[in-house]
C-alpha cells in the first residue's frame, strides 16, 4: 500500500466553504493515466487472468497499451490508490466539485473511471458517516487533548470524533452543542464595576470530573479601552496571582466596547469594539470547562494577525494559526520550536481586519497551553488558579501595549551605563583570561561599558562568594574598570548548598535560621534539589517578605566583598537538576494531575522541584512560574538598598509584571544563523510583553560560533536594546577583539552608532517608562495598515523612526528589504528612498561591513559623539539628527538626567526637550530642566536630510552661520557644526 495523505493544506483548507448541487461524472481522466517510470510499475494483478475491470476493482491502474513487460495492472503511486474506491464517501455531493473547491473542503481528490464513484471524497476510516462535511476540519476544536484518545474515549465525553490525517488537526471535537457548557441562572446583574453572571453546570460531568458549579463571571469595565473578565468559583478562593491590576470601584462610562450576551442555555458572550463592529471575542464556540484542574475557554478572534505568548522561540512573530499549540509553564529550557521556554507571559496583540488592534492578557500563573485554530479561534487551557481575563482595546498596536503596562507595571528605566555593550562568558575560569579579554578590546578602542563574570569565577559555585584563587584580586580589578568608566555586573543563582560545614556559609545559615527555603509538602522541611553547588540545595522562596530582607543583607554584605553594579539572577524558573527534589514527588494530584499541557517533558516536576512542594504564597503547583518574577522584584529592591543607584537586575525567568524591576536575555540560544533570527522575534515579544530591556546572546551562547556569523551578529546584536556578547564554557572566545583587526574594525563601527544614537534610546526607553511604549516594534507596529508588514520579522524599528535590516545568511551581501508607505532615507549616507521602492521589497546592498539602517522622515533624533564608555560619551556634545517628510516636518524629544540615580523621573530630576521642524525651522522647547548636570552639555552637529532646495542662509538664533560650518551634500543632506547650550531654547532657520 503507498501512503495517504490528506491532499488539501491547511492553508487551502482556510477558504473553505459550501457549495451545492452534485457535479456529473465528466471529463473522466485517469490520474494513472501520467506516464510513470516503467522500472517502478509494481505489479498489482501479478496472478493470470487479469482483466481492465478486476483491475480497478483493486483500486489499481490500467495500462491501455499492455505493454509486454511492464505490470498491465499496476498499483497507483498517488494518494488516490490508498482508498479503495467501495471505502470512499461523497465529501462534495452538490454542485461545483472540482480539485481546488475538494481540496479546500479537506477532503481527498480523485478522478476515477469507476462508475458513481465520488471524485471528491473520504474515506470511512476517516470519518464517521458524512463527518467531515458536516464537522469542517477549519471549525474544530480539539474536545479530548490527551494523548492516545480513541472514537470510544472521545464519544463517551460527548465529543465528536472523525478522524483526519492533516497533522494537528483534531479528530476529536466539539459538537455544536457541547456537552460542557455552562449556563446562566439568570440574567446578567448590575454590580458597581459593570456585571455579574451566575453559571450553573449541567449534569453532564466534563473530561476529568470535579467540575464546579456554580461559578461567577464578573465583567469589570475598568477604562474606556479596559475590560477585565473574571470567570471563578464564588464559594471557594482559588489561587490568584498576585499582581495588583489597579480596578476602579465604578464602571467606566461610555466605554469603547459593548459586551453581548446571546443566550441563555450557555455562556455564549460576545465583545464588540463599538465604533467598528467588530467582533474581537466570541465564545459561542462553547466548551467551557471550569474543574478542579482543568478549566478550558474558547473563542472566535477577528484575524489571523496574532502575536505573543511567550516565552518560546517562535518560527515568525506572526502566528501559525493551524491548530498550532504552546505550553506555558518556567522551564530551564534553551530556545526549542514549541518548547516552553524559562518566562510565562499569556499575552497576545491582535491586528484586526480593519487594522485596529487589541490586546488580551490572561492572568493565571498555573502550567497551561494556548492552542491558535485556524478558524481563526484560541483555545486556552490552564490546570489552576482562575479565568482572569484583561481585554485592551487600543486602537494602535502601540496604544495596546501604553494599556497594557499601565495594568501590569510600567518597565523600569535601565541606568544610561546599561545601554552600553555587554560582554562576558562562562568559562573565563581566570582573571588573567578575563584581563587579556578586556584589555584586547581596549586596544582595538571598542566600545565596551559592562562586563561579566560567571559561576567560574564563584568558589566552587558558592552564591556571594568569588574564587580568590583562580580570580585572586577580583575586587580589585572590579574597582579599577570602575575607575575606568566600567561596570561590572554578577550572577547570583536562587539555590544554596546546605552542605558547607558548619559556621562557614553564612548565606545559608542566616536562611536556615530565618526559615525562607521552598519547603516540602509538609511545609516544614526545606526541599531538597541538586544545582551547580556541590551537595544538595535548598530554594529561597522570593514569596517570602522574610526572604527579601535575607536577600538584601546578602547582596548588600557582598557589594563590600565585589563592588559590583548590576545583578543577573540566573536558573531561576526554578532549575533542579533532577526531577523533582529528594526523595522524589509522591503521586499526588499536584504532582500528577489528570492533565498535563503541553509542556516539554510532559511532567510538570521536570528540572524544577515537585509541585506539591510549599511557598509562602502557596503551592509550587500554583506558584511555579511566579518564581522569577517574585526574585526580580527582591532583587531590585534588594539591588537599590546595596548600591543605592538605579537597579539594574537581568533574569532569566519572567513573568506578566517583571519588566516593572528585570530585563531578560533570550537565553542560552545556538551559534546558529536561524537563532540570529529567532532572536529578532523574540525582542520584538518581549516589547509587546512589557519588558523591552531584552537581548539575545551576540554570536550564540551554546556551540562554537564563526567568523562571518558572529560579525553580522555584532551588527545586529549592536541594536538589541540589551546587547551583549556571550558564550558557554569549553567553547572558544567570541569577543568582538579575538578575531584580528577587519572584525574589530567593524564591529567598532556598529557599535559606535549604536553609541551615538543611545541618547535617541534613552529617551525611547524614558517613554517605555512613563506610557509605556515599545523601544523595539514590528514594522506592523507602525504601519498595521499595511498587510505586507504583518509578516515582517527580519527587520525592526527603535521606536518610530529607525529601521534596522539585518543580514542573517551567511555569505549574503545584499538584502531584500521592504518599504512601508513613508520617506526613508539610508542613515550612512542620507540618501532618499525613491518611491517607486515603497511598498515594494528592495534587493539593497549589505557588503560585510554594513548593515543596512534606514532613518524615516517626520522624526529629530537626539544624538551624541560616541566613545568606548557612556561614561565618556556622556560628557560629548550633542547633535540632532533632523529627518524630513513630504510636508518638511519633523518631531522629537531628549530625555537627560544623571543615568544612575534612583526615581529621576519621579522626582523631577530630569532635562526634557521637545524638538519641532516646521516652517524651515527647527525650534527646541525645554519643557523640564531639572537636571543640573545639563547646565555643561551643548549641541555641535545637526545633520537634516529631506530638504527640497539649498538653503541660502542658514541663521541660529538669528544669526547667520558662516559658510564653513555648513556643509551641503548632492543628495541634500546639510551638516552643520554649531556650539550651542542645551539649557538654552534654540531656533535654527534655513530660508
Ligand atoms: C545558564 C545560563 C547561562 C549561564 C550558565 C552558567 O545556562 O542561562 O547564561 O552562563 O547558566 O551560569
Amino acid at each position: 500500500m503507498t501512503r495517504c495523505l490528506f491532499p488539501g493544506t491547511i492553508k487551502t483548507i482556510m477558504l473553505l466553504h459550501f457549495c451545492s448541487m452534485p457535479l456529473p461524472v465528466q471529463n473522466i481522466s485517469s490520474s494513472c493515466s501520467e506516464p510513470l517510470d516503467p522500472q517502478l510499475l509494481k505489479d498489482c494483478h501479478p496472478e493470470p487472468g487479469v482483466s481492465e475491470a478486476k483491475c480497478l476493482a483493486r483500486n489499481c491502474c490500467w495500462s491501455p497499451s499492455k505493454t509486454p513487460g511492464t505490470p498491465w495492472c499496476f498499483e497507483n503511486t498517488n494518494e488516490c490508490s490508498t482508498v479503495a474506491v467501495s471505502e470512499r464517501i461523497d465529501c462534495y455531493p452538490e454542485r461545483g466539485a472540482n480539485e481546488s473547491t475538494c481540496k479546500k473542503r479537506g477532503c481527498h481528490w480523485c478522478v476515477s473511471k469507476v462508475p458513481n464513484a465520488p471524485f471528491c471524497f473520504f474515506s470511512k476510516d476517516e470519518a464517521t458517516l458524512d463527518c467531515t462535511r458536516k464537522y469542517p476540519v477549519l471549525q474544530r476544536i480539539d474536545c479530548h487533548p490527551l494523548p492516545g484518545v480513541s472514537r470510544e474515549t472521545c464519544e463517551a465525553k460527548g465529543c465528536m470524533w472523525c478522524s483526519a490525517v492533516i497533522p494537528n488537526v483534531p479528530q476529536c471535537f466539539f459538537p455544536e452543542d457541547g456537552p460542557y457548557g455552562y449556563s446562566l441562572n439568570a440574567r446578567p446583574e448590575k454590580t458597581a464595576r459593570g456585571l455579574r453572571v451566575i453559571l450553573n453546570k449541567p449534569d453532564t460531568i466534563s473530561l476529568f470530573g470535579n467540575d464546579i458549579s456554580p461559578i461567577a463571571m464578573d465583567l469589570e469595565f475598568h477604562a474606556k479601552d479596559r475590560l477585565r473578565f473574571k470567570i471563578y468559583d464564588p464559594n471557594d478562593k482559588r489561587f490568584e496571582v498576585p499582581l495588583i491590576i489597579d480596578s476602579p470601584s465604578k464602571a467606566a462610562v461610555n466605554p469603547d466596547y459593548n459586551v453581548e450576551f446571546l443566550n441563555e442555555s450557555s455562556l455564549h458572550f460576545r465583545i464588540i469594539r463599538k465604533v467598528t463592529g467588530t467582533v474581537l471575542w466570541d465564545t459561542s464556540l462553547g466548551g467551557l470547562v471550569f474543574s478542579s484542574q482543568f478549566i478550558q475557554m474558547m473563542t472566535t478572534v477577528p484575524s489571523t494577525s496574532i502575536y505573543g505568548f511567550g516565552e518560546h522561540e517562535h518560527p515568525s512573530f506572526k502566528h501559525d494559526m493551524n491548530f498550532v499549540k504552546y505550553g506555558m509553564f518556567s522551564r530551564d529550557q534553551p530556545p526549542k520550536e514549541f518548547s516552553n521556554l524559562y518566562g510565562v507571559h499569556p499575552f497576545y496583540l491582535c491586528i484586526e481586519n480593519d487594522f485596529n488592534a487589541h490586546g488580551v492578557l490572561l492572568l493565571n500563573s498555573n502550567a497551561q497551553d494556548i492552542t491558535l485554530n485556524p478558524l481563526p479561534s484560541l483555545t486556552f487551557r490552564t490546570i489552576g488558579g482562575i479565568l482572569d481575563f484583561y481585554m485592551f482595546f487600543g486602537p494602535t498596536p502601540e496604544n495596546v501595549v501604553q494599556q497594557y503596562t499601565e495594568a501590569i507595571g510600567r518597565p523600569f528605566l535601565p541606568p544610561y551605563w546599561s545601554l552600553g555593550f555587554h560582554l562576558g562568558r562562562w568559562g573565563y575560569n581566570t582573571i588573567d583570561v578575563l584581563k587579556n579579554t578586556i584589555e584586547r578590546l581596549k586596544q582595538y578602542d571598542i566600545p565596551h561599558d559592562v562586563q561579566y563574570s560567571d559561576i567560574d569565577s564563584m568558589e566552587r559555585h558558592l552564591d556571594f562568594t568569588y574564587d580568590k584563587i583562580n580570580f585572586l584580586g577580583l575586587p580589585e580589578y572590579i574597582k579599577q574598570l570602575k575607575r575606568d568608566g566600567m561596570h561590572f555586573v554578577i550572577i547570583l543563582n536562587p539555590f544554596l548548598t546546605k552542605d558547607e560545614p558548619r559556621g562557614t556559609y553564612k548565606p545559608f545559615e542566616l536562611g536556615q535560621e530565618m526559615g525562607i527555603w521552598v519547603n516540602n509538602s509538609d511545609g516544614i522541611t526545606p526541599a531538597l534539589g541538586k544545582a551547580w553547588p556541590p551537595g544538595d540545595s535548598v530554594y529561597a522562596d522570593f514569596t517570602n517578605p522574610e526572604t527579601a530582607l535575607w536577600w538584601t543583607q546578602m547582596c548588600t554584605e557582598f557589594k563590600h566583598v565585589l563592588d559590583y553594579d548590576g545583578i543577573w539572577i540566573n536558573m531561576n524558573e526554578p532549575s533542579n537538576f533532577r526531577s523533582g527534589q529528594q526523595p522524589g514527588c509522591t503521586r499526588s494530584h499536584l504532582n500528577y494531575p489528570p492533565f498535563v499541557p503541553e509542556i516539554t517533558g510532559g511532567i510538570l516536576a521536570e528540572k524544577t522541584l515537585c509541585p506539591d512542594s510549599k511557598t509562602y504564597l502557596g503551592d509550587h503547583y500554583d506558584t511555579h512560574s511566579l518564581f522569577g518574577w517574585s526574585q526580580g522584584i527582591c532583587t531590585f529592591y534588594a539591588y537599590q538598598n546595596a548600591t543605592k543607584k538605579r537597579a539594574f537586575v537581568l533574569s532569566r525567568s519572567t513573568f506578566v509584571g517583571s519588566g516593572q524591576y528585570t530585563g531578560h536575555w533570550l537565553g542560552d540560544n545556538f551559534s546558529r544563523w536561524r537563532d540570529m533570527h529567532m532572536s529578532i522575534i523574540g525582542i520584538l515579544e518581549f516589547n509587546l510583553f512589557g519588558i523591552p530591556y531584552t537581548g539575545a546572546d551576540i554570536c550564540g551562547f551554546n556551540g562554537e560560533t564563526a567568523y562571518e556569523l558572529c560579525l553580522r551578529w555584532m551588527q545586529l546584536g549592536a541594536f538589541y536594546p540589551f546587547s551583549r556578547n556571550y558564550n558557554t564554557y569549553g567553547h572558544k572566545e567570541q569577543d568582538p577583539g579575538v578575531f584580528g583587526e577587519e572584525f574589530a574594525t567593524i564591529s567598532r563601527s556598529i557599535l559606535k552608532i549604536r553609541y551615538s544614537l543611545l541618547p535617541y534610546l534613552y529617551t525611547l526607553f524614558y517613554y517605555s517608562h512613563v506610557s509605556g511604549n515599545t523601544v523595539v516594534r514590528g514594522l506592523m507596529h507602525e504601519f498595521p495598515s499595511d498587510p505586507q508588514t504583518h509578516g515582517i520579522d527580519k527587520a525592526f524599528l527603535w521606536g518610530p523612526a529607525l529601521m534596522i535590516a539585518p543580514v542573517l545568511e551567511e555569505g549574503a551581501r545584499s538584502l531584500n528589504v521592504y518599504f512601508p508607505e513613508a520617506t526613508w532615507f539610508t542613515l550612512y549616507t542620507g540618501d532618499k528612498i525613491p518611491f517607486s521602492w515603497l511598498k515594494k521589497f528592495v534587493d539593497i546592498p549589505a557588503p560585510l561591513e554594513i548593515i543596512p539602517l534606514f532613518v524615516r522622515g517626520g522624526h529629530i533624533l537626539p544624538m551624541q559623539a560616541p566613545a568606548r564608555t557612556t561614561a565618556l560619551s556622556r560628557q560629548n556634545p550633542f547633535g540632532l539628527l533632523i529627518v524630513l517628510d513630504e510636508q518638511g516636518e519633523a518631531y522629537g524629544s531628549l530625555f537627560w538626567d544623571d543615568g544612575d540615580s534612583i526615581d529621576t523621573v519621579e522626582d523631577e530630576a530630569y532635562f526634557f526637550v521637545d524638538y519641532k521642524f516646521s516652517n524651515k525651522e527647527l525650534r527646541t522647547t525645554i519643557i523640564k530642566n531639572g537636571y543640573s548636570g545639563i547646565a555643561n552639555q551643548t549641541y555641535d552637529t545637526v545633520e537634516i536630510l529631506g530638504l527640497t532646495k539649498k538653503p541660502n542662509t542658514i541663521s541660529v538664533n538669528g544669526k547667520v552661520i558662516l559658510s564653513d560650518r555648513i556643509q551641503y551634500h548632492p543628495n541634500m543632506k546639510v551638516n552643520l557644526w554649531i556650539t550651542e547650550p542645551l539649557s538654552q531654547e534654540l531656533t535654527i532657520s534655513f530660508s
